[in-house]
């Protein structure tokens, strides 16, 4: 009887609540919350955010700017992704010492390996500013005169902003601009590696299994935060010592069942659920062809020479995997949304505001914004896939026209004066330096002669025989002397005088061009954004992604991504053992993993039926950032690890679809188990504190 009760409590009701969104964390309460509770949550909405007690925000931290990661113990243990912590584990790495390939752990605190510019920021607190950064913005005045007051509105409300000495502040739009957050942000600087599996673990599958359920990748890495003898943030100093967090993530050895609920706490980067449809045709049929088509070419030339080269593979690792990461999820993006009939449905939608529109007699107030948005789309059409395509080969394929890019910038800071371009001249020796260490002419050449022709006819890969760039000695000798003298030996280098005209034609064309159009875009999507709200108002908005604190929440759950094929939520061990192709740069598995695998060694971290968990999906609408963002039980322990999303749907960006959109972690308990089994590393295990809520709540009900 008492068992029936219990399984009663756990088989999940079909509840219609309502997932997607990305909320932010001190709004929870009231719809929020209820549809948290209605998914299965045990959470309050201060237990998740709560500015005078230690709650779940506390443990969040944004791992340099880009990915999330949480605090996992007392001592300020942190957890994030492989792939995130990617650059930082393949400075470390050498051909003798080649962390990338073998994994690394420090066996105590001696071993920690520093890493110079890394940060971790946590936010202390939020703040609805809008009424005094909007102050006395008119809604008749250019774009750029409303920003400027904005501008001037924002710095006040910092400087009457009282903060700690060691925190910092920004300023953030939402809605698009209809409202303003101020976030109290404490960052600490001293953050070091602790450990990485090998890649074969944590990037397992590597760019096949990228974007693609089912998955087997071990995607984490940690790191410590070290602190001053106050526990404040400092720089790296021998004498700082583990930080003492607010909060830190209790791990579930419970795991996670299909319905379940998580919620995934993180920094999502960007999104934009609100574009017009003009404005996703103009993505899916002009801008990602083009892009996917450059990136293509750079991936190919690179794939040949790292596979023949270890020097290269170890070189070229992180920028290979950040170029293709996108390549493939710009392919599915594209699928999806067709898949998905997003610009259909964007139409329909459309459709149906105007129809509001005139029923509420709001027409002439917002009437002319659909025209306007076709309008300034076909304008922007003229310049767009020329910045794009600008943008992949002068900023993120090609290094000689990067290097390219950045010296005409600095030739442009001569203009005002010699004090900005030496500041100008500074930056670019640092970058010259970083390229350099990683680079490799030949690669780079080839990679010159695939993605030009598609910027341009008139393609010369002899200036890399000619130009002192290749070799950072001779690129810095043209950089040293006078203004006047460096500008002379700058202009007369053969890559400088052939990519000088590009970069000038982009300046004085394309970008200005581009920025009026956008400013224009902004300011309707503006209004757009407030008209939706206003006109339709039982819809559930929420503010696209910028980089800031959010919540996501939902179910463990499969999904059908075509006709007669469902995928189940979880995949296990002997899945990996099923992909393993010895030697294989991808699916290669370590002889030691496989060792566990056949001694069925899993420890405590099996599930019930005894297997190992790997990765498990959820509808958690997450976007690139949520990498590293703890996936949360119903009670506030963490269970998994954000890594990704499934192929079909990518387009989630622009159009969450509960059906198809999942995002992917990795169990917890197959983290717990490579620390624990693999790296023997049992002293990390130690430190952290591994709970059995499932367990405790049927006591708990069997007391009743
Ligand atoms: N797709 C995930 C993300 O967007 C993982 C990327 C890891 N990189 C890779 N090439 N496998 O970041
Ligand atoms: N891997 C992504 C990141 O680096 C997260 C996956 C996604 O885009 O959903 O943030």
């Amino acid at each position: 009887m008492k068992l029936l009760k219990i399984l009663v409590l756990f088989i999940t009701i079909q509840i219609s609540a309502q997932q997607g969104g990305m909320w932010i964390p001190s709004l929870l309460e009231g719809m929020n919350e209820k549809e948290m509770t209605a998914l299965g949550s045990k959470l309050s909405a201060s237990d998740i955010y709560d500015i005078n007690n230690s709650s779940l925000k506390d443990a969040i931290g944004h791992f340099n700017g880009g990915c999330t990661s949480e605090v996992i113990s007392p001592k300020g243990l942190l957890l994030t992704n492989h792939h995130c912590g990617f650059s930082q584990i393949q400075s470390h790495s050498s051909l003798e010492n080649d962390y990338l390939k073998d994994g690394f752990w420090a066996m105590n605190l001696e071993e920690e390996l520093p890493n110079e510019g890394l940060y971790v920021e946590f936010i202390v607190r939020i703040e609805d500013v809008t009424d005094k950064v909007l102050h006395g913005v008119p809604d008749s005045i250019s774009e750029q005169e409303r920003q400027s007051i904005i501008e001037s509105n924002s710095k006040a409300v910092k400087k009457a902003t009282v903060i700690e000495p060691w925190h910092g502040m920004k300023i953030k739009s939402f809605y698009k601009g209809n409202q303003y957050f101020l976030f109290v942000t404490e960052r600490f600087e001293d953050i070091r590696l602790v450990g990485a599996p090998p890649s074969s673990i944590g990037k397992f599958g590597s760019d096949t299994d990228n974007w693609v359920w089912p998955r087997h990748t071990g995607d984490f890495s940690m790191f410590r935060i070290y602190a001053d003898k106050n526990n404040r943030p400092a720089k790296y100093s021998k004498d700082n010592v583990p930080y003492t967090p607010k909060h830190f993530l209790p791990v579930s050895l419970d795991g996670i069942a299909e319905g379940d609920f998580t919620m995934v706490f993180g920094f999502p980067g960007r999104t934009n659920e609100y574009l017009p449809a003009v404005a996703i045709e103009q993505i899916t049929e002009r801008i990602n062809p083009n892009t996917i088509a450059i990136r293509e070419a750079a991936l190919k030339v690179m794939d040949v020479y790292m596979k023949s080269d270890d020097k290269i593979r170890i070189q070229y690792a992180s920028k290979q995997a950040r170029i293709a990461n996108y390549w493939k999820k710009w392919i599915g993006e594209n699928q999806g949304l067709e898949k998905s009939s997003a610009i259909a449905n964007k139409r329909a939608f459309e459709a149906e505001f105007t129809k509001q529109l005139e029923a509420k007699g709001l027409d002439t107030k917002y009437g002319y914004l659909l025209e306007a948005f076709d309008s300034a789309y076909a304008q922007l059409d003229s310049v767009i896939v020329k910045r794009s395509r600008f943008s992949e080969v002068f900023v993120r394929n090609n290094e000689l026209m990067q290097m390219m890019f950045r010296l005409t910038q600095m030739e442009n800071a001569a203009q005002k004066g010699d004090e900005a371009f030496n500041k100008a001249k500074e930056a670019i020796i640092a970058r010259l330096k970083g390229i350099h260490k990683n680079y490799n002419a030949n690669v780079d050449k080839a990679i010159f002669k695939a993605i030009m022709p598609l910027y341009t006819d008139d393609v010369d890969a002899k200036i890399y025989d000619k130009t002192r760039f290749t070799n950072l000695d001779s690129a810095l000798v043209v950089l040293e002397g006078t203004t006047v003298e460096v500008l002379q030996k700058l202009n007369a280098d053969a890559a400088y005088r052939y990519t000088k005209p590009f970069i000038y034609e982009f300046y004085s064309q394309v970008e200005p061009r581009f920025q009026s159009i956008n400013n224009t875009i902004n300011a309707l999507q503006k209004v757009y954004m407030k008209a939706q709200m206003e006109v339709l108002p039982k819809q559930r908005y929420f503010p696209d992604a910028n980089s800031t604190l959010r919540i996501t929440y939902g179910q463990v759950k499969g999904y059908a991504p075509r006709d007669a094929v469902y995928y189940k939520p979880v995949s296990y061990l002997d899945g990996i053992i099923e992909k393993y192709k010895p030697d294989d740069y991808e699916f290669d598995v370590p002889q030691k993993l496989r060792d566990l695998y056949q001694a069925k060694n899993y420890g405590q971290y099996a599930d019930s039926t005894g297997k190992l968990p790997i990765c498990f999906l959820g509808t958690n609408h997450t976007t690139g950032g949520n990498s590293g963002s703890p996936a949360i039980d119903a009670y506030g322990n963490l269970v998994g690890l954000n890594f990704d999303r499934v192929w079909e749907g990518t387009m989630s960006d622009y159009n969450y679809d509960a059906d198809i959109c999942r995002n992917i972690m990795v169990d917890l308990r197959y983290v717990l188990f490579i620390v624990d089994k693999y790296a023997e590393a049992t002293h990390l295990i130690d430190e952290m504190k591994l709970v059995h809520p499932k367990r405790t709540e049927i006591m708990e009900v069997n007391k009743k």
